[in-house]
């Protein structure tokens, strides 16, 4: 089947019930997703679909309506995502595991919430645990991101 991922069509051989995160990491490579759960319980493996944040361990690749965006198609070394630039501003990771999905879902709730509050942060980013705790510059660098990308 022919899925597209970060602007690219790929042929994949998977079956259908495969899901998207194994096809992401297994087939093609794209390992910037993290397994975390498979249950749809800690948010590592999100990735965008049409913009939207959605788990991608729970998507089964024949199922897949949509283009495919994955943290290794967000920016690029060269011009970082806000997103990406305030993480680095921030030096929000730890260990590092679970920041792809935070992230992706940071970036997917500032496409819709340009201004977002704390709250409309918290509740955006609840799903995408973090077991170094970094849960404090998370939302710190998801302000300063909203801010950098209004004023561009
Ligand atoms: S691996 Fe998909 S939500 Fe945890
Ligand atoms: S930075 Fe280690 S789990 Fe989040």
């Amino acid at each position: 089947m022919q899925i597209t991922v970060n602007g690219i069509p790929r042929e994949v051989d998977a079956s259908p019930d495969t899901p998207l995160l194994w096809v992401l990491r297994d087939t093609l490579g794209l390992t910037g997703t993290k397994y975390g759960c498979g249950v749809a319980q800690c948010g590592a493996c999100t990735v965008h679909i049409d913009g939207e944040a959605v788990r991608s361990c729970q998507v089964a690749v024949g199922d897949l309506a949509g283009n495919v965006t994955t943290i290794e198609g967000l920016g690029t070394p060269e011009s970082l995502h806000a997103v990406q630039a305030a993480w680095v501003a921030h030096q929000v990771a730890q260990c590092g595991y679970c920041q792809s999905g935070q992230i992706m879902q940071a970036a997917a709730l500032l496409a819709t919430t340009p201004d977002p509050s704390d709250d409309e942060i918290d509740a955006a980013m609840s799903g995408n645990l973090c077991r170094c705790g970094t849960y404090p510059r998370i939302r710190a660098a998801v302000k300063a991101a909203a801010q950098s990308m209004q004023e561009t």
